[in-house]
């Protein structure tokens, strides 16, 4: 599914963002930035081991990485030349800001993008996996807060890789009501 929002495409596809070829790819780190399962492992292995270089240097400076904060890093093997780590909350119920935390992941990932001049972006469904955040109401989320970003800063392409048929499907009915 894809639709343009002004001047920026907007793509929803079912598949493994390793894989992606948008200049950065989002990971969905924790917040010590050593790498972990799911999205993560996926990338730290596909991406090599220049990543986790990187996320120990940047961990030497700022010792972690903040829930709904963003650090970049190279993109080693990868095709995409950047990764942006970014921290999801972990789902506690909803009453610990977590809708707002989810949000400034994706925010504060499009503005690190913005300050490298990243023209295309893929994200993965942040916090939806081994953080338990109800996937239904995290793309809803993700969605608007794309959108609103976009509005300000439009950029070549936003890319939802996501790693399931159901995940698709959740994403794509997210987009008709984020998008009427
Ligand atoms: N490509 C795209 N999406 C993927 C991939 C992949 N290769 N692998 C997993 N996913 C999807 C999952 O199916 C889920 O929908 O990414 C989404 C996020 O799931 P997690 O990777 O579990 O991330 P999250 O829920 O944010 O939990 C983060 O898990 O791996 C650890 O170190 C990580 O502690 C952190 C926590």
């Amino acid at each position: 599914m894809e639709k343009l929002i002004g001047k920026t495409k907007l793509t929803l596809v079912r598949g493994d963002i390793t894989q992606a070829e948008t200049e950065a790819i989002v990971n969905a780190a924790n917040s010590s930035l050593m790498g972990g399962g799911g999205v993560d492992g996926a990338i730290h292995r596909a991406g090599g081991p220049k990543i986790l270089k990187e996320c120990k240097a940047i961990v030497a400076r700022q010792v972690r990485c903040p829930t709904g904060e963003a650090v970049i890093t190279t993109g080693g093997n990868l095709k995409a030349r950047y990764v942006i780590h970014t921290v999801g909350p972990v789902w506690s119920g909803g009453d610990r800001k977590e809708r707002e935390l989810l949000a400034g992941a994706y925010k504060n990932s499009l503005k690190l993008a913005k300050e490298y001049n990243i023209r295309s972006i893929s994200f993965p469904s942040i916090s939806t996996g081994a953080y338990r955040f109800p996937i239904g109401e995290a793309a809803g989320i993700a969605l608007s807060t794309v959108r609103d970003f976009l509005m300000e800063h439009p950029m070549d392409e936003v890319r939802f890789v996501l790693f399931s048929e159901n995940d698709l499907k959740v994403y794509e009915d997210a987009f008709r009501k984020v998008f009427p």
